[in-house]
């Protein structure tokens, strides 16, 4: 057996807490947002949002939620025999924003029925529990409130979430990427969710244009695209689908997909450019070897590229793979500027590669 020393807790120097940082420390944890309802004593309906609300017990059915010792209604919340938690919906954020403010009548033109005692259900929420008060305690410049829960109300409405300052909306976690069709090649889910915040923060970083790349029904598909704060003259639309050989989200799928998907998009591209000479690819050995390099480089591009009603002015584009835990290509992501302004050394293509490998992390692949 292998015993792990501790260090010993003496050794350990505690600082105080900065209370700026426990509030960003705490914001790492996402909650609902809810907004918790009484009757003051002249039966005027109250309400403030609270994200402090949790589960404490199934059985018996308690609750707790905790309010601020100087809020204006403490002595209504504190009086009350009983609340209401309602539990808001994705689209309530203008109603967390009315119950969060000072001076106003919350209530004004706000839709709201009454629950048990009176106490107001507010109307489009996802959940109502209808609690009693069943005990306070002090919890520092906050007391909490533990709420025996009598009824509830459940719609089937998606929640609004909260965390780091932020209102959130959630996408259910898809975890069972096996039955996806062919589960190969196709992006789940949580690629997707996983790559949005990802591109927007390399959008931020470097202030190129960046895309979404997946492989669709009819090959490599743009689903997504951030433009730079100057927009590229280039237009882009979600859901198009581009060429292998002649865009660099689909040299990244044509270099690293399984052969047998991309034969026939390949063949027929090769095919067009020995007809037309609207490609330097006329033969397949050509074709080979330009994959080989892009999957040496780990990076497709193509340089000066015009496509027919989508860009006048040439663009450089630019392309990276992302993998799942099989190692299988599910994304590309991509990054286009003007041909006379993004060069192949651009530090920015450095970002693109290091976001791509946190991603690919991120779904599991060891490189
Ligand atoms: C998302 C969100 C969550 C909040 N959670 C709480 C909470 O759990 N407890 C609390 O006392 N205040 C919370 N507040 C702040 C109160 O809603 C706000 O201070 C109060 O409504 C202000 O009213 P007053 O100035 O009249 O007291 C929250 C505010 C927001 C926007």
């Amino acid at each position: 057996m292998t015993v792990i020393q501790m260090p010993h807790k003496t050794e350990l120097a505690l600082s105080p807490i900065d209370p700026a940082e426990l509030r960003r420390c705490l914001g790492s944890f996402v909650t609902g947002v809810t907004v918790i309802t009484v009757l003051d004593d002249q039966g005027n309906p109250i309400g403030m949002t609270a994200n402090s609300f949790n589960s404490v017990s199934l059985d018996p059915a308690l609750i707790v939620w905790s309010l601020r010792l100087n809020a204006t209604a403490f002595s209504t919340y504190s009086n009350a025999q009983r609340f209401v938690v309602n539990i808001l919906a994705e689209d309530q954020v203008d109603i967390s924003n009315r119950f969060a403010r000072s001076g106003l009548d919350r209530f004004e033109g706000v839709a709201w029925t009454q629950g048990l005692g009176g106490v107001p259900l507010i109307e489009g929420c996802a959940a109502y529990l209808e609690c009693t008060t069943e005990q306070t305690y002090p919890g520092g410049d906050h007391l909490l409130f533990l709420g025996r829960v009598q009824r509830i109300v459940n719609a089937t409405r998606r929640p609004l979430a909260f965390g780091s300052g932020k209102y959130m909306v959630v996408h259910p976690y898809d975890n069972s990427p096996g039955k996806h069709v062919g589960s190969g090649h196709v992006a789940t889910l949580n690629a997707i969710h996983l790559a949005r915040p990802c591109l927007e923060d390399l959008n931020r970083e470097t202030d190129k244009t960046v895309g979404l790349g997946v492989w669709g029904n009819f090959g490599p598909t743009l689903i997504w695209w951030i433009e730079a704060k100057k927009p590229l003259d280039v237009r882009l639309r979600c859901g198009m689908v581009l060429p292998l050989l002649g865009s660099a989200t689909g040299k990244v799928f044509a270099a690293y997909s399984n052969r047998s998907l991309t034969q026939p998009y390949l063949d027929a591209e090769i095919t067009a450019a020995q007809k037309t000479g609207s490609s330097e690819f006329i033969n397949p050995f050509q074709v080979d070897q330009h994959l080989e390099q892009v999957r040496q480089a780990r990076i497709g591009d193509v340089q000066n590229a015009i496509m027919a009603d989508i860009n006048e002015k040439g663009v450089n584009g630019y392309s990276v793979p992302v993998f799942d835990a099989s190692g299988t290509i599910v994304l590309a992501l991509t990054m286009m500027g003007d041909s006379d302004a993004f060069p192949k050394d651009d530090p920015a293509l450095q970002a693109l590669k290091e976001a791509a490998n946190r991603l690919s992390a991120r779904l599991g692949w060891k490189s």
